[in-house]
């Protein structure tokens, strides 16, 4: 694939591993509750807390502040009432969360021909301290934060192309979601689906997902120009192009 200067990687889901990070947070927490189905359920509501920044219906509000509001909504739900330390403690658990098998190393290899930088929908502090607990050698954090939207709005996209001062479509984005890629070609990227099939928890024997709100992408129903398995498979296959 010609032309590509930046790698741009999505990171909860495509990098780290936030369902098993989550789950193991939460039951170290509140050790009464089904860890992972409570990860799920938090999960779920981002994508719809997201949309109400991005699509105007309130200012700017970051992850953090999102991820407070849905995580109250859902210890209610829960009949659950942690103190607010409890609290704070459970909305950092997403600033500390195990890079998948193949990230590390295959981020390094990518590294040693193009720049790389997350484009997360994370906070900027938060992706800072992600990287640094991970491990995750990029060169910078890009944070939907710098555009003050959020992914899949065309403004982040363009805002990280503007910032690293190189074209939309000489950045290949890198992500474990259909949404994402979407949104990234629509801004004129160059997109690689990186499929992570226990992104959303463990699978069964069978290939089907533990939990019923989980259904991880699969290559079959993503567009993109690249599809791969691991960060390592895409530094081979970019190495070859
Ligand atoms: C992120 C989500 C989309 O890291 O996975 O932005």
């Amino acid at each position: 694939m010609d032309g590509i200067r930046v790698i741009a990687c999505d990171v909860f889901g495509t990098t780290v591993d936030w369902y098993t990070g989550v789950a193991d947070q939460v039951a170290e927490i509140l050790p009464d509750l089904d860890a992972g189905a409570f990860a799920s359920e938090w999960r779920g509501m981002y994508l719809p807390s997201m949309a109400n920044v991005r699509e105007g219906r309130r200012p700017w509000a970051y992850l953090d502040t999102l991820h407070r509001e849905s995580l109250d909504e859902l210890l209610a739900r829960h009949g659950v009432d942690p103190d607010e330390g409890t609290r704070r403690r459970l909305v950092r658990a997403w600033h500390r969360l195990p890079a998948w098998p193949d990230s590390v190393d295959g981020l390094a290899k990518l590294g040693r021909h193009h720049t790389l930088a997350t484009l997360s929908n994370g906070g900027f502090a938060l992706l800072t301290s992600l990287v640094k607990h991970a491990g995750l050698p990029f060169d910078c954090v890009l944070s939907a934060e710098l555009a003050r939207t959020y992914k899949p709005d065309p403004a982040v996209y363009r805002t990280a192309a503007g910032l690293l001062d190189v074209e939309p479509n000489e950045v290949l984005m890198v992500a474990a979601h259909r949404w994402d890629l979407d949104g990234a070609r629509k801004a004129g990227m160059r997109t690689a689906f990186l499929e992570r099939p226990a992104e959303k928890g463990p699978l069964r024997v069978d290939g089907s997902f533990a939990s019923s709100l989980a259904a991880a992408d699969r290559a079959a129903d993503v567009t993109s120009d690249l599809s791969v398995a691991s960060f390592t498979e895409l530094a081979d296959v970019l190495s070859r192009a």
